[in-house]
């Protein structure tokens, strides 16, 4: 099969589009074929730090379909059509076939697209489990999600709306518009306008990406606000992991997320993806053997909502 394998530690352009062995499932493990596949920061900060999957195959966030069950596998058959995160069992999306234990799938709806189901598992769980888990958030609260026009950011603007929240994404100019239509009551333009210099107070922040000091974020909560660092620069993740316990005194919190695979989550996800409540954005689509591309761009943190390798 064709797959795109990392050679070397190092950058994006380390990837090689090249010919391998089709993987064989054990007992326990179905094989799929690989429809469409989302890249995350998650595939190159891990190539980064020289974490590389056994394999050496990233891509954690895939949409397919069922080609061949393992004779101990009781909930899917050939032909089912499913998506999952496969970050917690050896990613190796970015191939034409991946296999992986059934606990990491659920069954795609329908309606669907398989572009739209890769899109979902990280990102959008990230954004769930950081306003519900971890921000604990209430219909009405006003909620400042810094951005808000990545692949997480933008599932989490429109989760806010569906939590019935009051929401302030924060962008570059190039984004507003898109901040906005995806149901943001305010949109700041973090090259006009710094949201900690504001007289306005927020129960929640989202801190998905850029960089402030963490007084700037505790100066714009409210009284009981929580604050949830999810990513951004290095040092903003290393000030938030190493300081952040510092400033929870009080009643003000901050807290970091490590979003986890959950197979509830997803399908509840995917359940608001089919009925119209949440939609995926699609900034770029590659074929498998522009990866690097994709890579390369996602990389420069920039995009507008996901990326994503459609097979042929
Ligand atoms: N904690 C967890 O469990 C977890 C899980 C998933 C992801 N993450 C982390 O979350 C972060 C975001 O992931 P992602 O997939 O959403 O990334 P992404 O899609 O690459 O995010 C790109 C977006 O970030 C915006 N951005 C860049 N600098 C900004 C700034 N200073 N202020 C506001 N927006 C800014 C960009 O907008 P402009 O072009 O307009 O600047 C762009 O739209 C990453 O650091 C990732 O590692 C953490």
């Amino acid at each position: 099969m064709k797959a795109v394998i990392f050679n070397k530690k190092g950058s994006p352009e380390k990837l090689i589009y090249c010919e391998v062995d089709k993987p064989v499932p054990n007992d326990n493990e179905v094989l799929i074929k690989v429809h469409a596949v989302a890249a995350n920061a998650a595939d190159y900060r891990s190539m980064k730090m020289g974490i590389i999957p056994k394999r050496k195959i990233f891509g954690a966030d895939i949409a397919g379909s069922v080609e061949f069950v393992g004779k101990n596998i009781t909930n899917y058959k050939p032909g089912d059509e499913v998506m999952g995160d496969l970050s917690s069992f050896g990613f190796g999306g970015f191939a034409e076939y991946v296999t992986a234990p059934e606990k990491a799938l659920i069954i795609k709806p329908a309606k669907i697209l398989f572009e739209e189901g890769a899109t979902l598992p990280m990102a959008a769980s990230t954004a769930l489990q950081a306003l519900r888990d971890k921000g604990i958030i209430q219909k009405g609260q006003k909620v400042l999600i810094i951005g808000s026009s990545g692949g997480v950011g933008t599932f989490a603007v429109q989760l806010a709306k569906y939590f019935d929240a009051e929401v302030t994404g924060v962008c570059s100019s190039k984004n507003v518009q898109q901040t906005s239509s995806l149901g943001a009551d305010y949109v700041i333009d973090y090259t006009k306008e710094n949201f900690t210099n504001s007289d306005m107070r927020y129960n929640l922040i989202l801190a998905i990406n850029g960089n402030y000091p963490l007084s700037a974020y505790k100066k714009v909560l409210t009284p009981n606000g929580i604050y949830v660092m999810i990513g951004g620069s290095l040092s903003q993740i290393f000030k938030s992991l190493l300081f952040g316990w510092l400033m929870s005194f009080g009643s003000k919190k901050m807290r970091s997320l490590s979003a986890k695979a959950n197979k509830n989550d997803l399908e509840f996800l995917a359940k608001l993806l089919e009925e119209g409540k949440i939609k995926p954005v699609i900034d770029q689509r590659y074929s498998l053997d522009k990866t690097a591309d994709a890579m390369s761009y996602l990389s420069e943190g920039h995009s507008h909502g996901k990326v994503v390798i459609i097979m042929e």
